[in-house]
């Protein structure tokens, strides 16, 4: 395989929480813990997990928005902190949940785009040549170079917000949550469009979402989120045919299909109970373990390392073995060091 055009490892995030008139440090999130994954040239990579997990604070760690506690980001195989990976930065672009907030209400849709032009000090027929293929590309009409935010639709700005991230000619796209404040028939056109700017572009992306389902035509492969830790990662084909965590199994279970053939195959699972932990205070162990049905006291006591169940895909439960991604019986786990 090709040298990694991301490599994200070990990556951490812990917020200080401050109170008080003197904002004084009361306690701290662990919003991300340990994460690793990455990505090759060209691919689609789906970041999943509940609201809270952690999906948004990596996204901005990998645009250099948020400054990492632990961990580092490699980018064309240097490191995001150190002075070469400052100067690719600009290689990396980031798509925000909500189009409205992130153009600039009293610039035309032309004048937004044409902001990572200028910093480049393009001429201006230069920049309106460029702002003109920019609206072409995401299929916006010419004419909304002069129309502004408000007289656009939600799916028309994301598209304007998707041509302003291509200006500055990105090698990686990072799209959080991008069709969420959608309707369901605009997401699918967005994703359409997405694919089809991945081809022509040679695009890498990171599709962050709650919607497993959302991912499924999109992404190569699926990273499973809970409480800012990593606990799957495999290729669409395994996460959405051989889930194997308890966490992933329940998710899956609980995507809508549309035939009877699909929902025969999907794994029986007991709906999840009970609320997701907080952050400020992660349970010990297995942070999944409060809500899994599959919990015994290991799992209360230890987190579990990655197992390895297949070529590029593993998991994180004591219920696991390698090579397999059925759950094994409680009895056969051995303690480690037992
Ligand atoms: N600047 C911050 N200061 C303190 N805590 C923060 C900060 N940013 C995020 N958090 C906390 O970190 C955790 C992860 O937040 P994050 O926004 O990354 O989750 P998310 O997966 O993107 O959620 P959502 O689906 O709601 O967008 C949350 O508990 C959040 O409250
Ligand atoms: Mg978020």
């Amino acid at each position: 395989m090709s040298e990694p055009l991301l490599e994200v490892i070990g990556l951490g995030k812990t917020f200080a929480v401050r109170g008080g008139l003197l904002g004084t440090v009361r306690g701290e999130v662990k919003a991300v813990g340990d994460v690793s994954f990455s990505l090759s040239k060209g691919e689609a990579f789906g970041l999943a997990g509940e609201s809270g997990s952690g999906k948004s604070t990596i996204a901005r760690m990998i645009v250099g928005l948020t400054a990492p506690s632990a961990g580092a980001i490699l980018f064309e195989g240097s490191d995001l902190a150190s002075p070469q990976g400052v100067a690719s930065r600009r290689a990396i672009q980031m798509v925000f949940q909500n189009p409205g907030s992130s153009l600039n209400p009293r610039r035309s849709i032309g004048q937004s785009i044409a902001v990572p032009l200028e910093a480049r000090k393009l001429g201006r027929a230069h920049i309106e040549r460029r702002v003109a293929r920019l609206l072409d590309l995401v299929q916006l009409p010419a004419d909304f170079r002069v129309r502004y935010p408000y007289e656009l639709s939600g799916g028309q700005k994301q598209r304007a917000a998707i041509a302003r991230a291509l200006a500055a000619e990105p090698k990686l796209l990072v799209l959080d949550e991008p069709t969420s404040a959608l309707d369901v028939s605009v997401q699918a056109k967005i994703i359409e469009l997405l694919i089809e700017l991945g081809r022509s572009l040679g695009l890498t992306y990171v599709f962050i979402s709650h919607d497993l389902s959302l991912m499924r035509n999109f992404v190569s492969r699926v990273g499973v989120l809970y409480l800012g830790r990593l606990i799957e990662v495999g290729s669409v084909a395994r996460i959405f045919d051989a889930p194997a965590h308890p966490y992933t199994r329940s998710l899956i279970a609980s995507v809508p299909v549309i035939s009877d053939a699909e929902q025969a195959m999907k794994p029986k699972e007991p709906i999840l109970e009970g609320e997701v932990p907080s952050p400020a205070n992660l349970p010990k162990g297995c942070a999944f373990h409060t809500r899994c049905p599959y919990a015994f006291a290991l799992c209360a006591e230890i987190f579990p390392d990655a197992v390895a169940l297949d070529v590029d895909h593993f998991a994180r439960c004591h219920l696991l073995a390698p090579g397999e991604s059925r759950l094994r019986d409680t009895a056969a786990v051995r303690a480690p060091g037992a």
